[in-house]
């Protein structure tokens, strides 16, 4: 089972276990990173799955969608490395994934 290495809001850090298949905003928010809300399902419209992927981990991930980069563009906590976690679908590619929790937005 791939691991994903979590950071969370206040710099504590977490290894999680997921299934190969599962959605990475569905294991933050099932582990109870609060700012993770999911609220759109997965639909890429509503944000509130935004993690930071640490930065040599992004070339291993698929591409941002349009709707994806258009979101984040409106994030007042964007940076760089900016991804939606409903976007990431663990695999054993994904392994030790290091990824850490985007603040809430106002
Ligand atoms: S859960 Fe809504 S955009 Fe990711």
């Amino acid at each position: 089972m791939p691991n994903v290495i979590v950071t969370d809001v206040e710099g504590q850090h977490s290894s999680i276990s997921v299934r190969e298949g599962e959605i990475l905003m569905e294991v933050l928010n099932e582990n109870d990173f609060e700012e993770i809300e999911g609220v759109c399902g997965g639909i890429r419209s509503c944000a509130t799955c935004h993690v930071y992927v640490d930065k040599k981990w992004l070339d291993k991930l698929v591409d941002k969608h349009q709707e994806e980069s258009e979101l984040l563009s409106g994030l007042e906590a964007q940076q760089a490395n900016s991804r939606l976690s409903c976007q990431i679908i663990m695999t054993s590619e994904l392994d030790g994934l290091e990824v850490t929790v985007a603040p809430m937005e106002d």
